[in-house]
C-alpha cells in the first residue's frame, strides 16, 4: 500500500529551546534540524536564541557559537569560513547555500536550518555525500592526453582559457544537486548538475584530448538526459555558476557530433 505519511521515526519532534542570556543586541532564532543516529530518538527542532551583538555576521558564525557556547554536540561542516571550500553547504530558510557567506542580517528573525535536502543525513547538518563525490569521480575529472606530453606546460590561448570560466570556480558544495528534483528521484543514476557542470569543464578544456570518451559516457538517457532543465541549479548555486547552461553545451555537443 501506498504509505504518504513518513515513517514514525522520521517524523521531526518540537526539541529545545536555548534563550539568549541579558541579550544586548537584536536576537536572532536558530531552528536547527537535529539527529543523532545513536540515540535511537526521532530528528528533532531546537531553537537557539543568539544575540547578535555577540556574534560573527554570518549564518556560520552563529552556528559556531551555538557549538562553542551552547551546545557542543551541534555537528556541521565547516573549514575556510570564505566560500572556497564548500564544506557548509546547508538549507538555510528553503535555499540551499553556504553558511559562511550569509549574513545574518540578510535574514529575516526566525531561521530555518536544515541540512542539503533529498540526502541520507549522517548527523544533525551532515549529509552523506559518498554518493555525489563517487558521481564526480566517475566523470574522471582530469586532464587525459594521448599526444606527447611538451617539454613545458601545455599552453592555452587567452581565449581558450576563458571557455573555462564559470566552470573552474565550482567548489563541489552539492546545492545544486540537492536542489534539483530529477536528482531527488534519479540520483543512482542521473548524475545531476554539479557532476555535469564539472564534465563539461574538461569537455571546454582545449588541452584535454578525451572529448570523443567523455561524451559517449555521457550519451545515456539517465546520466545527462534526466536534466529536464528546471533550472533549479543555476538559482541556487552560492558561487553564481550555470550548471543548466553547462547541461545544455553537453547536450549541445552531442547534437553536433551526430548531425551529418
Ligand atoms: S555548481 Fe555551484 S552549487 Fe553546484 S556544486 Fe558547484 S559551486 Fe556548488
Ligand atoms: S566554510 Fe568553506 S565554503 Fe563555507
Amino acid at each position: 500500500m501506498v504509505e504518504f505519511a513518513l515513517p514514525k521515526n522520521s517524523r521531526v519532534q518540537k526539541g529545545k529551546t536555548f534563550k539568549a542570556e541579558n541579550p544586548k543586541g537584536k536576537i536572532k532564532v536558530l531552528k536547527v534540524y537535529r539527529w543523532n543516529p545513536d540515540d535511537g530518538q526521532n530528528p528533532r527542532i531546537d531553537n537557539f536564541e543568539i544575540d547578535t551583538a555577540s556574534c560573527g555576521p554570518m549564518l556560520l558564525d552563529a552556528l559556531l557559537k551555538i557549538k562553542n557556547e551552547i551546545d557542543t554536540s551541534l555537528t556541521f561542516r565547516r573549514s575556510c569560513r570564505e566560500g572556497i571550500c564548500g564544506s557548509c553547504s546547508m538549507n538555510i530558510n528553503g535555499t540551499n547555500t553556504l553558511a559562511c557567506t550569509t549574513a545574518l542580517d540578510e535574514l529575516p528573525d526566525s531561521i530555518n536550518v536544515y541540512p542539503l535536502p533529498h540526502m541520507d543525513v549522517i548527523k544533525d547538518l551532515v549529509p552523506d555525500l559518498t554518493h555525489f563525490y563517487a558521481q564526480y569521480q566517475s566523470t574522471q575529472p582530469w586532464i587525459k592526453t594521448q599526444s606527447a606530453a611538451p617539454d613545458r606546460e601545455r599552453l592555452q590561448s587567452p581565449d581558450e582559457r576563458k571557455e573555462l570560466d564559470g566552470l573552474y570556480e565550482c567548489i563541489l558544495c552539492a546545492s545544486c544537486s540537492t536542489s534539483c528534483p530529477s536528482y531527488w528521484w534519479n540520483s543512482d543514476k542521473y548524475l545531476g548538475p554539479a557532476a555535469l557542470l564539472q564534465s563539461y569543464r574538461w569537455l571546454a578544456d582545449s588541452r584535454d584530448e578525451a572529448t570523443a570518451d567523455r561524451l559517449d559516457d555521457l550519451e545515456d538517457s539517465f546520466k545527462l538526459y534526466r536534466c529536464h532543465t528546471i533550472l533549479n541549479c543555476t538559482r541556487t548555486c552560492p558561487k553564481g555558476l550555470n550548471p543548466g547552461k553547462a547541461i545544455s553545451e553537453i547536450k549541445l555537443m552531442l547534437a553536433e557530433r551526430k548531425a551529418p
